[in-house]
């Protein structure tokens, strides 16, 4: 039979303090059983037999508090999420972007790689020339994008010529997954970075996503995040967030696009 995972209150503070500082994640006390699943997973991941000795162990090891950050950070994506917004850009904008140079876009959360992929072969399809930076703070789900295979299932959403030409299905007993080919790798470079820590370099951004990870700071961290990747965007350039993400409590330079949810733009 499976233990409860007991923690006490100290060490429950401790570790909120933690994660909040290291990663700007929110775990507040609504969130008290995720956290206790979350160490009740690594604990069984380690062998170290309860909460007390954990903490202990993340105190002092960097690599396993990389991995606890990790557990604690929801990595959830597919290809062509919340798509409106990268439609628009394409769309309608590209072509502004264009001044015989990449169109540059940064991808700011962007987990197991699907967000930057589906964003480049949209504007490879439309015939732009594109550069991607996608960063995100766990160097597990950069591991996977880097690699650029995925089960099929989450491509659910990619339209079948864009499927046929910038995937290749596996065979055999790699049928159900997919791998994203070289010449798209091509334009994409994936980095670790931590948006509340890490300070970027002096490059300016056409485009900026940051979907779906400012559900996970409180309204102070977003509007530090937030501020500090507009100051890397270039003036007329656009920023997305997630469909279900605001930036209405925040102090901030952008202009909602309306009528395209989680666009905004940065004014001249
Ligand atoms: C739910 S995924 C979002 C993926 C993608 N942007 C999308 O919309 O489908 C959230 C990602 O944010 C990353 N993340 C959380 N806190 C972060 C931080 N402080 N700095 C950088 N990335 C962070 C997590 O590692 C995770 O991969």
């Amino acid at each position: 039979m499976m233990q409860e995972m007991v923690i006490s209150e100290r060490d429950y503070q401790y570790l909120y303090k933690m994660i909040y500082d290291a990663s700007g994640i929110n775990l507040h006390e609504g969130k008290k059983e995720l956290l206790k699943a979350k160490i009740a997973k690594r604990l069984r991941a380690t062998r170290i037999p309860n909460a007390k000795e954990y903490l202990n162990t993340i105190k002092s090891d960097e690599m396993e508090f990389a991995e606890f950050i990790d557990t604690v950070t929801t990595n959830h994506t597919y290809f062509f999420r919340e798509n409106t917004g990268c439609e628009y850009l394409v769309d309608l904008l590209a072509p502004k972007f264009v001044n015989t140079r990449p169109i540059k876009i940064w991808c700011g959360a962007s987990s197991t790689g699907e967000e930057p992929y589906s964003v480049t072969v949209q504007f490879l399809e439309k015939g732009y020339d594109v550069q991607l930076i996608a960063t995100d703070l766990s160097h597990t789900v950069l591991a996977k994008a880097k690699q650029g295979v995925f089960h099929e299932k989450r491509a659910e959403n990619v339209p079948v010529n864009i499927l046929h030409k910038y995937f290749q299905k596996g065979r055999n007993n790699r049928k159900e997954l997919i791998k994203i080919k070289d010449f798209v790798k091509k334009h994409v470079s994936f980095r670790k970075f931590n948006l509340l820590i890490d300070n970027p370099s002096d490059e300016y951004f056409d485009i900026i996503f940051c979907r779906n990870v400012l559900i996970y700071f409180d309204d102070p961290t977003s509007e530090l995040v937030v501020n500090k990747l507009c100051s890397r965007l270039s003036p007329g350039g656009y920023f997305l967030v997630g469909h279900s993400e605001s930036l209405m409590n925040l102090k901030h330079p952008l202009t909602a696009v309306r009528k395209v949810s989680g666009t905004y733009l940065k004014s001249i």
